[in-house]
C-alpha cells in the first residue's frame, strides 16, 4: 500500500484501498458530469448520459439521479461505490445540491476522507464553492481540485490558482498544466508523470492520447503542440514549478495545499487523471474522533456512526434508512451491533450498499465503507453502532436553525399526527422542531426558507396532512446548557421562552440578541449554544 506520510500502522489491503470522498462545487460546475463520468470509469455504469436532449437530458444525466426522481425524493448524501483499476475501492458520497449552506452537507462532509472541489475554468471561485470549501476546512479535509471546462474560454491558468491561493487560502500545486485555451485546447501536461495527455475532440469517451516525454527539451513535444502554443506552454510551466510549490502529500494530507487538475468533465478529459490522483494520494480511511478515545480503521472490532438518515425512501412503507461510516472493522451482513445510544443489540441483517442504480444487500463492508441500514426509526444522525464498547463519536454537531415558524395542522383534528410527521423530520435532520412549553403547536426552524417548503409538501405527500407555516413570535433557538439544577431553575424563570426539541432538550427562544445577552450576564452559570453535539 501507499506510504500515506503519516505514522500510522499499515492498514489491511481491503482498507487500505479503500477512498471515501465526496465532490463539492458551485452549480454548474460540473459536478453532476464529473460523477457521471466517474461512474462510468468505475464501471458501475454502462454509458454517460450523452443524450442531449433539452429535458431529456437531465433525466438521463446518471443512475444517482434518476433514483432521486423514481423516488420523487432526494437520497443525495448517499454513496456510491464502484472499484477503480480493480485495486481501488471508491466510496462517492453526494453532497446535497441546496444551495444554502446546510447542516446535511457538513454531517456528509464528517462520513468522507477527502474533498474534489470542482470550479469552472471561466468563473473560479464561486460563492457556494467558497462556503463548502469553508465547511471542508473545518474538518481539515484534503482537497483535490478540478478545473473543468477547460474546452471553454477559461481564465489564465495562472490568474485561476492565484484566485484559489487568494479566496480561499489554500497552497496549490498544479498536477496538470493546461495547453491552449478554448478553442485550441490541446490537452494538458501531466506535471506529476511526465506525460502530454491529449483530447480528443472527436469523441467525447475515448480515452485521450497518452504521450510520455522527457522533460520540456523533448522534441515529441513539438510533434503534438503548434509551435506558438508551445512556446507560451514551456514558459509557464517554467514559471509554474518556480513560483509555486510541488506536491508535498503531508501537506495535502492536512488540508493546507491541494493539488491542481486541469480538463473537461464533459469531453472525458483529465477525469482518469484525478481519479488516479485520489488513488494515489487517497487519504486511506482515517481515524475518527470520537470518546473515550480515537477510533483507528486498522481495529479488528467493528464501529459505524450515523450521518445521515434519510426517511419515507419507498412512500409505501415506512422504512428509513440510516446511513451508517464504517469507522473500523470487517463488517459482515447478520452480524449483532450494540446501539449505544439505547445500549440494546442490533441484528444488522438487511444492510445496503449503493452501486450506482441499486441497492444491494451489503454481505460485507470495510471501515472507510457506507453502508445503508434499513430501521424503523430506532437509528438517528450521530448514533453509534459497535461490537460493545460504549463510543461516541463526536464533531457530528446540529445548528440553530436560522429561521423560526409556527406549524398548524389543516385540520385540527390531526394535531397528533403533525407531532409524528415532525418528530420524524426532525430526526431524519430536515429540520429543528420544538414544543413550547407554553401554548399549543410547534415551532419548525430551517437553515433555508425553501426548506419550509419542501418539508410541506412532504408532510402532504407522506402522510397526507395540509399544513400550514405560519411566523412565529420567536426568531432565534438557542440549546440550554449547563448542570441539571441551573438548567431547571433558569427554565422555571423564563417559562414564556421554554421548548424542547425532539430529544427533548431544553431550548430558549426569543426573539432578541439583547435576550440572548441577558441571559449570559444573569445567568453565568447556564450558556446559550448555537450548536449541539448530536446524541448521547
Ligand atoms: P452541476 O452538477 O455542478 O450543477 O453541473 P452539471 O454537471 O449539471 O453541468 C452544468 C452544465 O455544464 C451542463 O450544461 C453541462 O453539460 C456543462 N458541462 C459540464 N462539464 C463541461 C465541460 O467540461 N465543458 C463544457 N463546455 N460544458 C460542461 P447544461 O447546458 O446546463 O446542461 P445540458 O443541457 O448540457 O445537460
Amino acid at each position: 500500500m501507499l506510504d500515506t506520510a503519516s505514522n500510522r500502522p499499515e492498514l489491511p489491503p481491503e482498507i487500505g484501498r479503500r477512498r471515501t470522498f465526496a465532490i463539492i462545487s458551485h452549480p454548474d460546475a460540473g459536478k453532476t458530469t464529473l460523477t457521471e463520468k466517474f461512474l462510468l470509469y468505475g464501471g458501475a455504469i454502462q454509458m454517460a448520459g450523452q443524450v442531449r436532449a433539452k429535458g431529456e437530458a437531465r433525466r438521463t444525466r446518471s443512475d444517482f439521479m434518476k433514483m432521486e426522481q423514481d423516488r420523487g425524493i432526494s437520497v443525495s448524501a448517499s454513496a456510491m461505490s464502484f472499484d477503480y483499476v480493480d485495486k481501488y475501492r471508491f466510496n462517492l458520497v453526494d453532497t446535497p445540491g441546496h444551495s444554502d449552506f446546510s447542516e446535511d452537507t457538513f454531517r456528509t462532509l464528517t462520513a468522507v476522507d477527502a474533498a474534489i472541489m470542482v470550479i469552472d475554468g471561466a468563473k473560479g471561485v464561486e460563492s457556494q464553492t467558497q462556503k463548502l470549501f469553508e465547511v471542508c476546512r473545518l474538518r481539515d479535509l484534503p482537497i483535490l481540485t478540478f478545473c473543468n471546462k477547460m474546452d471553454r474560454e477559461s481564465r489564465d491558468t495562472f490568474d485561476i490558482i492565484d484566485e484559489i491561493q487568494e479566496n480561499l487560502a489554500i497552497d496549490v500545486t498544479p498536477a496538470s498544466w493546461p495547453i491552449g485555451v478554448g478553442r485550441e485546447f490541446l490537452g494538458c501536461y501531466d506535471m506529476l508523470r511526465d506525460r502530454l495527455e491529449l483530447m480528443d475532440r472527436a469523441d467525447r469517451n475515448k480515452v485521450a492520447e497518452s504521450v510520455a516525454i522527457e522533460g520540456l527539451d523533448d522534441p515529441k513535444l513539438e510533434e503534438h503542440i503548434p509551435a506558438d502554443l508551445l512556446e507560451k506552454f514551456r514558459e509557464e510551466v517554467e514559471m509554474a514549478r518556480e513560483l509555486l510549490p510541488a506536491m508535498d502529500h503531508q501537506a495535502f494530507l492536512d488540508g493546507t495545499l491541494t493539488p491542481i487538475w486541469f480538463g473537461s468533465a464533459i469531453n472525458s478529459f483529465g477525469v482518469k487523471e484525478l481519479m488516479d490522483g485520489i488513488a494515489k494520494f487517497g487519504p486511506e480511511p482515517q481515524i475518527q474522533n470520537a470518546e473515550p478515545r480515537q477510533v483507528g480503521p486498522e481495529e479488528k472490532k467493528v464501529s459505524g456512526f450515523v450521518f445521515k438518515v434519510q426517511a419515507n425512501m419507498d412512500p409505501k412503507h415506512r422504512d428509513r434508512v440510516a446511513f451508517v461510516r464504517l469507522a473500523s472493522g470487517h463488517f459482515h451482513r447478520g452480524m449483532k451491533l450494540t446501539h449505544v445510544r439505547s445500549k440494546k443489540p442490533m441484528a444488522i441483517s438487511n444492510p445496503v450498499l449503493f452501486l450506482a442504480a441499486d441497492r444491494e444487500l451489503a454481505e460485507e463492508a470495510w471501515a472507510g465503507d457506507i453502508i445503508g441500514i434499513p430501521n424503523h426509526g430506532q437509528l438517528r444522525i450521530g448514533d453509534a453502532l459497535t461490537e460493545g464498547e460504549a463510543l461516541r463519536f463526536t464533531g457530528i454537531p446540529s445548528f440553530a436553525p436560522e429561521l423560526l415558524r409556527n406549524c398548524r395542522a389543516g385540520d385540527p383534528m390531526k394535531a397528533k399526527h403533525l407531532e409524528k410527521a415532525l418528530m420524524q423530520f426532525a430526526e431524519e435532520g430536515a429540520a429543528k422542531v420544538f414544543k413550547p412549553t407554553f401554548g399549543s403547536g410547534f415551532i419548525v426552524g430551517v437553515v433555508g426558507a425553501l426548506q419550509f417548503e419542501v418539508l410541506a409538501s412532504r408532510i402532504e405527500l407522506e402522510y397526507g396532512l395540509p399544513v400550514r407555516f405560519e411566523n412565529s413570535q420567536f426568531t432565534s433557538a438557542r440549546w440550554v446548557q449547563g448542570g441539571k439544577d441551573d438548567v431547571e431553575n433558569f427554565g422555571a424563570a423564563n417559562k414564556q421562552h421554554m421548548a424542547t426539541d425532539n430529544d427533548g432538550d431544553p431550548v430558549f427562544l426569543t426573539r432578541l440578541q439583547w435576550d440572548i445577552d441577558r441571559v449570559a450576564r444573569d445567568y453565568p452559570e447556564v450558556t446559550l449554544s448555537a450548536t449541539k453535539e448530536m446524541m448521547v
